[in-house]
């Protein structure tokens, strides 16, 4: 494994963060301040980055999986579990979305701190620029997770979804009761340069 380019604690745990790895930023930690998760509870972190989330998730529930398309930040997801000693409580998939995933496997909470910003042709190519773009108008990803995520939930089964106001938040929340959700926005960070990061919970009402 290479040198980490960055060490960063967060409520009692160290995260090393490695070349071609999204390091946590603004988006992260508003996550992180705002999950609420109670023991037993199944939990999916989509996205996993250096696995901030899925660490933060495994040490109240216990049973998390933790997935991501970039195979750099499964690799550092996995050693930073070793490192805070939660590798009994994390799984990991690498795989594009839910496409890993066996479809018997339903979640209480799936975890998703998307890429969500605008984007130009070419720069979803590299594995920093795929954590980040979303395409033209930033939906490339976020729609289709709106449209799959209900396959994996239990029912009353909930979802927690980053994206920002450059994407249209209002777009998204129809898109999830569109779906058989209920949605509303429970957190939100503003930025400069005219942008509210928004965190999105939605809570599948199809039992
Ligand atoms: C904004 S980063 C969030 C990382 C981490 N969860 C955090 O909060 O710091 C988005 C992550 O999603 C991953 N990702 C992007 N598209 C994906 C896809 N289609 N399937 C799985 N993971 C994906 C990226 O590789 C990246 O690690």
């Amino acid at each position: 494994m290479p040198y980490p380019i960055k060490r960063l604690s967060f409520d009692g745990f160290c995260f090393d963060v490695y070349e071609d790895v999204y390091e946590p930023a603004e988006d992260s930690f508003l996550f992180a301040e705002n999950l609420h998760i109670t023991p037993g509870m199944r939990v999916l972190d989509l996205g996993t980055g250096c696995g901030i989330l899925a660490g933060l998730a495994a040490k109240k529930s216990g049973q998390v999986l933790a997935v991501d398309v970039n195979p750099f930040a499964v690799r550092c997801a996995k050693e930073n579990a070793q490192r805070n000693g939660l590798c009994d409580r994390i799984a990991f998939l690498r795989g594009d979305m839910f496409g890993a995933l066996r479809l018997d496997v339903w979640f209480d909470l799936v975890l998703f701190n998307a890429p969500y910003l605008p984007s130009e042709v070419g720069e979803e190519e590299t594995w920093i620029g795929r954590s980040w773009a979303g395409g033209v108008d930033g939906r490339l990803v976020v729609d289709r997770f709106i449209a799959e995520v209900s396959a994996y939930l239990k029912p009353a089964g909930r979802v927690l979804l980053m994206q920002s106001t450059l994407t249209g938040v209002e777009k998204t929340l129809r898109g999830f009761r569109q779906q058989g959700f209920s949605a509303c926005v429970v957190a939100e960070r503003c930025l400069p340069f005219f942008e509210t990061l928004t965190l999105i919970e939605a809570k599948y009402m199809i039992a």
